[in-house]
């Protein structure tokens, strides 16, 4: 086997899911530093302390190399913006590959300048689908497919669609779940923090929530969910750690749900301690993606407030309940919690903590054939 050259991998993170996501491929990255260089860019899609920096410290990623300071603005505004302010990046670092995760602007911005300079892309979590345009992260995820030269996939129907969709079947690596690597590698961490208790909470007996996609909270359906939780918390305790999105929206729509009996509202969480509330719990109320991931790996029940899911085998071998974007059947939440707990379940194929090993892998075998076609290129025109 020919040694390649050492590889220079440019990662980008913007926002609060992204960060569990690069983590353990960092991490791998970094162990195998004879092989890989690697930089990180933070664009700043999310930038509170809450919501980025003890993402950065607990999960060992450290400082990046790069910040964008893009901060909040419309979807237009905040895409052109990682756009504009990552080019010189990319000019200047020339990376092998750039790797983007998950379905963010940032995530579509960054791949959209790296393709236009030439520079091969690689998409973690490639092949989700809700098959709902009006969601802004379909929207990233099709198109950052579409131009992704390395697709990454963690869910065996991710290759269905992405063949579906005219990509080559030599693109698509069936790696596992970084997501869930960071969850293995956290777990004695998350179970030593014995959250419930801290919390003035009975293990098994609450439960936790959270909310913040627009179809959601930009509308009427927020005041209908708030009311909707008061009604829960008669029969269990809710913990609601509150997204920046949320928080000023529920205000406007219900400014005493703070004051609800059993009911908690908290500042958004950093990774560990959302973790611990999330594996003492008797379940979760969410509309996010990632967390319906987390409870299918913990065998906790979740109850996804959404009228689909990009990430259907959670459903069909995890511990999710599809709701629906109707807010009226959280007040069944407790009994829907008993039967979720009843129904068989079992953890996804390769969602086992070594997604990011065989993500290296796929590049350093990457490189290994480049620089075999490089030398046979160089060794052809010699003999000229
Ligand atoms: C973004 C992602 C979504 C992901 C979510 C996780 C897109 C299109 N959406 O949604 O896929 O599930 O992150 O959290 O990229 N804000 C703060 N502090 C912050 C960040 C945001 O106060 O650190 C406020 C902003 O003022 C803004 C709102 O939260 O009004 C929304 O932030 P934004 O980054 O636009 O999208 P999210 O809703 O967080």
């Amino acid at each position: 086997m020919i040694p390649s050259r050492m590889q220079k991998i440019l990662s980008v993170v913007g926002t609060r899911p992204n960060f569990m996501k690069v983590a353990p491929i960092v991490g791998e990255l970094e162990r195998r530093c004879d092989e890989f260089e690697h930089v990180l860019v933070h664009t700043g899609q999310h930038y509170d302390d809450v919501m980025s920096e003890i993402f950065l410290q607990e999960l060992g990623v450290g400082e990046p190399d790069h910040r964008l300071d893009v901060g909040s603005g419309s979807h237009a505004r905040q895409t052109a913006t990682v756009m504009e302010r990552i080019e010189p990046v990319l000019v200047a670092e020339r990376p092998d590959v750039v790797l983007v995760p998950g379905d963010v602007n940032s995530t579509l911005a960054a791949a959209l300048v790296a393709v236009k300079l030439g520079l091969p892309v690689a998409h973690v979590e490639a092949g989700l689908r809700s098959f709902d345009r009006t969601m802004p992260e379909e929207l990233n995820r099709v198109l950052t497919d579409a131009i992704s030269e390395i697709l990454f996939t963690h869910s065996p129907e991710a290759r269905e669609y992405l063949l579906g969709e005219g990509r080559e079947e030599s693109r698509i690596h069936y790696v596992g779940n970084t997501m869930i690597d960071t969850l293995v590698a956290m777990r004695e961490r998350i179970e030593v923090l014995d959250a419930p208790d801290r919390h003035g909470l009975a293990a098994g007996e609450y439960l936790v929530v959270t909310l913040h996609r627009p179809a959601l909270v930009d509308g009427p359906l927020l005041g209908l969910a708030a009311g909707a939780l008061r009604v829960v918390a008669q029969e269990m305790p809710v913990v609601f750690p509150v997204h920046p999105r949320t928080r000023a929206r529920l205000l406007a729509e219900d400014p005493t749900l703070s004051e609800t009996p059993e009911l908690t509202m908290l500042e958004p969480l950093g990774y560990l301690e959302f973790l611990a509330l999330v594996a003492g719990s008797a379940g979760v109320l969410t509309d996010s993606g990632g967390i319906q991931e987390e409870t299918t790996f913990l065998g906790v029940p979740c109850l996804t407030l959404r009228a689909n899911t990009e990430r259907p085998i959670t459903q069909s071998m995890g511990t999710n309940m599809l709701l629906g974007l109707d807010p009226e059947r959280i007040r069944d939440a407790p009994g829907l919690l008993a039967q979720v707990r009843r129904r068989p379940h079992a953890v996804p194929p390769l969602w086992d903590g070594c997604a990011a090993q065989r993500i290296v892998d796929v590049l350093a075998a990457r490189a290994g054939k480049e620089t075999q076609a490089s030398r046979a290129t160089s060794s052809s025109s010699l003999a000229i």
